[in-house]
Parts: C-alpha cells; sequence; structure tokens
C-alpha cells in the first residue's frame, strides 16, 4: 500500500487522531442458506477535512462499507471508530446523501425538506433550523427555489436540496453514495466542481462513493482503491499526484492511468486464488 501517511495540513494544529477510523473490516450479508462477503479486512483512516474517495468495481463491497459507516450493518470483524469511539448504530453525525432523485419527501418544499431534519433532530430551536436550513439553502443556490415542491425540479437541483439537507444537520462526516452518478455528464461534471467549492467554504468532511476514475480524482483529496469482490484495499493514493484544478493536465492524466493500472490490470496478480 502506499501514501498511507496523514495529509499534512498548512495554519492550522494537526488533529492527533483521525477522524473515522474504519480498521480491519469485513462486511457481509447473510441470505437464507448462505454468506455473501462484500468485504474483507478493509482498513482506511479518514481525517477532518478530508474529501476521501472509496473507488472500485461495481460490487466491490463500496456501498456496504459506507452503511456500515453508517451505523446501518455491524462489522463481522474489525470495528469503525468515530472521533476515536466504536460505531454502534446510525446518528445525526453521519449523514449519507444517495443516489436516487427521490431521496426527497415529495410533499415538502425544498425549505421543508432542509429543515426538516435539523428540527427533527430536537438539536435545535423551531427559529434557529429555519435559519439553517436557508443557510445551506443559499450554499446550493437555491434560495429562489426555496417553496419549490420536488417534482418541480430537476436532477441536479434535486440533489442539491439532498447536500443542503445533509449538510445542514452539520454531521461530522458526510457520507456520499454515487450521489452524480443519475445526472447527464455535463451537470455531473458542474455538481463536482460545486461540491468542491461548497467544501472550500464550509470545510466539511467527506466519505464519497464511486466507481468512476474521472470522478475520484476530481472530487478527492485521498483515494482508496478497492478490489473486486469481496473488496480490499488495494492500494491508496494522495492528492498531491495531480493537479486538481485540471482535469486535463498531464499529472491527471498520469494518476488516472496509473489507478485504471491497479484496479484493473494488476488485480488477478495481486489478488490471487478467487474468493468467498
Ligand atoms: N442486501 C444484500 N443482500 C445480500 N447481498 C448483498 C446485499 N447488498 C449487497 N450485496 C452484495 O454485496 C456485495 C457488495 O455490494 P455493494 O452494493 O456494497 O457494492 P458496490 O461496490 O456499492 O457496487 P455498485 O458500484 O454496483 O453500487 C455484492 O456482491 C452484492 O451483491
Ligand atoms: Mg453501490
Amino acid at each position: 500500500m502506499d501514501g498511507m501517511s496523514a495529509p499534512v495540513r498548512e495554519n492550522a494544529v494537526p488533529p492527533s487522531r483521525p477522524l473515522l477510523s474504519v480498521e480491519g473490516v469485513t462486511l457481509e450479508y447473510k441470505a437464507p442458506g448462505r454468506v455473501v462477503r462484500a468485504t474483507q479486512n478493509v482498513s482506511f483512516d479518514v481525517w477532518e477535512a478530508d474529501r476521501f474517495i472509496l473507488l472500485g468495481a461495481s460490487g466491490c463491497g463500496k456501498s456496504t462499507l459506507l452503511k456500515a459507516v453508517g451505523g446501518f450493518i455491524a462489522p463481522r470483524e474489525g470495528r469503525i471508530l468515530l472521533d476515536g469511539r466504536p460505531v454502534h448504530g446510525p446518528g445525526p453525525d453521519r449523514v449519507v446523501v444517495f443516489q436516487e432523485f427521490d431521496q426527497l419527501p415529495p410533499w415538502k418544499t425544498v425549505r421543508e425538506n432542509v429543515a426538516f431534519p435539523v428540527r427533527a433532530s430536537g438539536r435545535l430551536s423551531r427559529k434557529e433550523a429555519a435559519e439553517r436550513a436557508e443557510h445551506y439553502i443559499e450554499k446550493v443556490g437555491l434560495s429562489r427555489f426555496a417553496e419549490a415542491y420536488p417534482n418541480t425540479l430537476s436532477g441536479g437541483m434535486k440533489q442539491r436540496v439532498a447536500i443542503a439537507r445533509a449538510l445542514a444537520m452539520e454531521p461530522r462526516v458526510l457520507l456520499m453514495d454515487e450521489p452524480f452518478a443519475a445526472l447527464d455528464a455535463l451537470t455531473r461534471r458542474k455538481m463536482q466542481e460545486e461540491l468542491l467549492a461548497l467544501w472550500e467554504e464550509v470545510r466539511f468532511t467527506l466519505l464519497f462513493v464511486t466507481h468512476s476514475i474521472e470522478e475520484a480524482l476530481v472530487v478527492g483529496n485521498r483515494i482508496a482503491l478497492l478490489s473486486p469482490h469481496p473488496g480490499r484495499m488495494r492500494a491508496e493514493i494522495n492528492s498531491h499526484e495531480w493537479d486538481l484544478k485540471s482535469g486535463g493536465s498531464p499529472q491527471f492524466q498520469a494518476a488516472a492511468s496509473r489507478i485504471h493500472r491497479l484496479l484493473f490490470e494488476e488485480a488477478g496478480a495481486a489478488d490471487g486464488a478467487s474468493h468467498e
């Protein structure tokens, strides 16, 4: 595994421990008469304000890992620590944005959609929750649509609402499972850039799942490569290896080719025999 050192941050006291630690996590699904192993002994650390990407082929266990971090699935082996404490279930400190456009209750306006979970969590008064919602609706550029219902919005706009709703919870980690996969290519690219601009402002910590190498390179500062089913850590790549701002740069292309090699060409050799 390469590039495992913690990222160096300027103008800040370095945190003494990772925000999120995934330690030797094996995840399984139990179906009648059989067990499906989704990931095998996966370990990685996410530091505060990281944009950490889980990248791998379909079926390698990315969504399952995200569900485990979300607290919806307990590890078969290993453990997941948030702020040094084991994760035992879902909590408002971890919020998920999914791929599907229908994750928003259709009977609530944009404003209600964003404010509701904050209010329901009981941490803020009605007024404070409303102010918090306005703030994040504005951050995703939807102030003019605050009174609109989800079915009147485009796919990209719905995802912006979902992002505002998640950020309004001010979670310790924002979990995103292929949030832009159902969008057309141009909107997808725009949303990636918007997410980065939002990150520049808010500096949230992001754990982001994708199977697109390009998306991983655009969105992430660190990328964990997972081998095919069951997912194991193949390598970790850090952002100093490419130029974030220029997708067509030689560094970006070189990083993309290297990831492609690690994921697909060297996969068989490194994995050895088949699993399960
Ligand atoms: N509810 C379930 N019951 C049984 N097996 C499951 C279940 N959900 C996922 N799996 C299996 O676990 C493995 C990992 O699935 P997972 O959805 O985490 O992969 P993924 O990397 O997110 O794939 P994709 O890129 O297609 O979304 C796959 O073999 C899948 O078939
Ligand atoms: Mg998935």
